[in-house]
């Protein structure tokens, strides 16, 4: 036999010499809910092991990551009823307290990479990550509201933003009010490639975010198509995305792979709630052995193409991997 592919799985030095991907936790970005308050850390049913934490014991959990190697980090707000509007107004008021921790946590702690999320969708009251009208989602009414975003979270510290909304010719807008305003150093992490995906659903009640009427079609991708994939990246690529990222992550690895070869920028997979907690579920059950699975998940999303995951595993595998 001239070709023995097992001569080189024949011991574990062999192995890893000639592994061909490496995953490594500063390949991790470790999603984070905020919610106002003190000493608040509530769990979410829907995602075993995730919670809800107020400014101080979000602090503590980053901290805690980041002895592990943990450092960046994407922090999404749950905003009380109460606070949203249809305008989404709160996302920008000087009172917020998704700002006020962005400027707290890069005060405490400088080296800590914090990436946004920019979306009405915490706090619009009608769950959509653009602007309502007659039952319609506008696209450039909501520009100027994304990009009152930006600037306040701009101005609180924030190292990256992360558009999540869809809407068309974000990347431009936000990149132009960034740069006019003297924040040419703010990076731009792209959803560019986001799906209208069943899997964000424990997200969604993480958040109490789902929309109170019709669903994302409008705006997020149909899981069905890969070109227009390609097409979103040319336009975030020519608007000045210093990032791409698809999203969910396991289940569109092609969709990584094609981006990975056409365009020269780091490109990010988000391994989205649903994709998570599928696997917490079924290791909860004994049917997966967690320590095993979760990294070879992490490891086919890095493997398609991914440079940087957004994951709920992130700190468990900072854990492991330590
Ligand atoms: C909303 C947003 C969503 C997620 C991140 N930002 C949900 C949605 O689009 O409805 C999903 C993340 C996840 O499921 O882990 N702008």
């Amino acid at each position: 036999m001239l070709s023995r592919p097992r001569r080189n799985r024949q011991s574990a030095a062999i192995r890893d010499m000639v592994q061909e991907t490496r995953l490594s936790v500063k390949n991790l970005v470790y999603p984070l809910f905020l919610v106002d308050g003190k000493k608040i850390k509530n769990k979410i049913p829907s995602m075993p092991d995730c919670y809800q934490f107020s400014q101080d014991l979000m602090l503590k959990e980053i901290e805690t990551c980041m002895k592990k190697g943990l450092t960046s980090f994407v922090l999404f707000p749950a905003v009380e009823d109460s606070l949203k509007d249809a305008k989404g107004t709160y996302g920008y008021k000087k009172s917020n307290f998704y700002l006020k921790t962005i400027t707290a946590i890069k005060k405490e702690l400088p080296e800590a990479c914090l990436i946004s999320d920019i979306a009405m969708d915490p706090y619009s009251s009608d769950g959509h990550d653009g602007l309502v009208k007659a039952g319609k989602i506008l696209n450039d009414e909501t520009l100027p509201i994304l990009g009152k975003y930006a600037l306040a979270q701009a101005e609180a510290g924030i190292d990256i933003l992360g558009p999540s909304d869809m809407m068309d010719g974000r990347i431009a807008y936000l990149r132009e009010e960034l740069d006019v305003n003297g924040h040419t150093e703010v990076g731009i992490m792209s959803y560019t490639a986001k799906y209208a995906s069943a899997f964000y659903g424990p997200f969604r009640d993480a958040l109490d975010s789902a929309p109170k009427a019709g669903d994302k079609k409008t705006y997020q991708m149909n899981p069905a198509n890969k070109l227009e994939a390609i097409r979103e990246a040319e336009l975030d690529y020519a608007e000045g995305a210093d990032y791409l990222m698809v999203k969910p992550a396991l289940a569109y690895l092609d969709i990584i792979h094609s981006l990975k070869e056409t365009f020269p920028l780091p490109i990010a997979a988000y391994n989205v709630s649903g994709e998570y907690s599928m696997v917490k579920a079924a290791c909860e059950k004994g049917w997966l052995e967690y320590e095993k699975v979760m990294p070879e998940v992490l490891m086919s999303i890095k493997r398609a193409g991914a440079d940087v995951i957004l994951t709920y595993f992130a700190k468990d595998y900072a854990f492991m991997s330590a």
